[in-house]
């Protein structure tokens, strides 16, 4: 008896260890990489002052590994002739952008710490030290990710929000991951930063109606309305200022300024129409709700334990 309830205890401390080692922490690399966070810093840091819209593709990457599966870098990984990942889903194909930084960035920390800092780690920290750069909020990126051995393509294609959908399908794909519809507003406000193709706004400026006239002739004037036509021809996300992290995208959604239908529909007379005039009034709020959302989106699905790898080079599986 005695000693099975002695094997009982020493079972449930081993539970108990192991889930902690699941756990993320901030302070993860500081014995085998205290330099990591530097490191990582210094490399955005840089990028952005090279081209302020790479800290909006920044951002963005993390929002679409994290959707699929779980922020896990499968997104990273380049398609072979026997592996197809998620680059060329449709949400994703000529449109995610920052391979090359996250691969710099890899590159100096593998010299620095080998086989240490996963690259899913390495896109959470970026995006944060990207939102800093455009002079947006900070958070503290808990640590610990590892890298998946797989990619979904159709689960990206599935799970990442279509500019189509409207304010039912919006709140439904961030349901699915575990987000109220409040967040789902607070984290569509990185649409004060970056730029949109044509393609994903054509429809939006020549046939919608709950749009500025002049908003959409302007838009017009560079995104033909035959498709095929200057598709990728690019205009920015927030049409007032889209290099400064600030509460500008919602101030525009209420002047029907929003670019994509998706960002419309945020404020087109439904649920949601009294958070976008809260954040529109309040620039700290959205501020405080968007970091908050961060730390929730970077803790989706992370891999632990053996269940994943540090990549040495983030584009394939070791
Ligand atoms: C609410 C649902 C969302 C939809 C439907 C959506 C859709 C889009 C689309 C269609 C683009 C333009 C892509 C292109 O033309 O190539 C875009 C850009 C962008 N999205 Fe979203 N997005 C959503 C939420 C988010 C979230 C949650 C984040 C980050 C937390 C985010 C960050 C960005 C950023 C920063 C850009 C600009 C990227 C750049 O300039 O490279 N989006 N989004
Ligand atoms: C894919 O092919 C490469 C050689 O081109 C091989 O090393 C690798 O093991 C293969 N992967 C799978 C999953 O079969
Ligand atoms: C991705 O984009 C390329 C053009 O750059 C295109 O040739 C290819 O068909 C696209 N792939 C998919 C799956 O849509
Ligand atoms: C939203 O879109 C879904 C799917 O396309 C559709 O079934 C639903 O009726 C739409 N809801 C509203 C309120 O338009
Ligand atoms: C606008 O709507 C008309 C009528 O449905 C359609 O023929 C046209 O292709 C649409 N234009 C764009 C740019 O979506």
């Amino acid at each position: 008896m005695a000693s099975n309830k002695f094997k009982f205890l020493f079972g449930l401390v081993l539970l108990l260890i192991g889930t902690a080692s699941a756990q993320l922490s901030s302070n993860f690399y500081a014995t085998t990489c205290p330099n990591a966070l530097s490191i990582i810093n210094k490399a955005v840091v840089s990028a952005v002052s090279k081209e302020a819209r790479m800290g909006a593709s920044l951002l963005r990457l993390h929002f679409h590994d994290c959707f699929v599966n779980g922020c896990d870098a499968s997104i990273l990984l380049d398609d072979t002739s026997n592996f197809t990942g998620e680059k060329t889903a449709g949400p994703n194909n000529n449109s995610v952008r920052g391979y090359e930084v996250i691969d710099t960035i890899k590159s100096q920390l593998e010299s620095s710490c080998p086989g240490v800092v996963s690259c899913a780690d390495i896109v959470a920290v970026a995006a944060r030290d990207s939102t800093v750069a455009l002079s947006g909020p900070s958070w503290t990126v808990l640590l610990g990710r590892r890298d998946s051995t797989t990619a979904s393509l159709n689960t990206a294609n599935s799970d990442i929000p279509s500019p189509l959908l409207n304010l039912s399908g919006l709140i439904t794909a961030f349901s699915n991951k575990g987000f109220s519809a409040k967040e789902m507003v607070a984290l569509s406000g990185s649409h004060t930063i970056g730029q949109a193709r044509c393609t994903v706004f054509r429809t939006r400026i020549y046939n919608e109606t709950d749009i500025d006239s002049n908003f959409a002739k302007s838009r017009q004037a560079n995104c033909p309305s035959t498709s095929g036509s200057g598709d990728n021809n690019l205009a920015p996300l927030d049409t007032t200022s889209p290099t400064s992290f600030d509460n500008a995208y919602f101030k525009n959604l209420q002047s029907q300024k929003g670019l994509l239908h998706s960002d419309q529909q945020l404020f087109s007379g439904g649920s949601t129409d009294s958070q976008v005039n809260a954040y529109s009034t309040n620039a700290q709020t959205f501020k405080t709700d968007f970091a908050n959302a961060m730390v929730k989106m970077g803790n989706l699905s992370p891999l632990t334990g053996s269940n994943g790898q540090i990549r040495k080079n983030c584009r394939k599986v070791n």
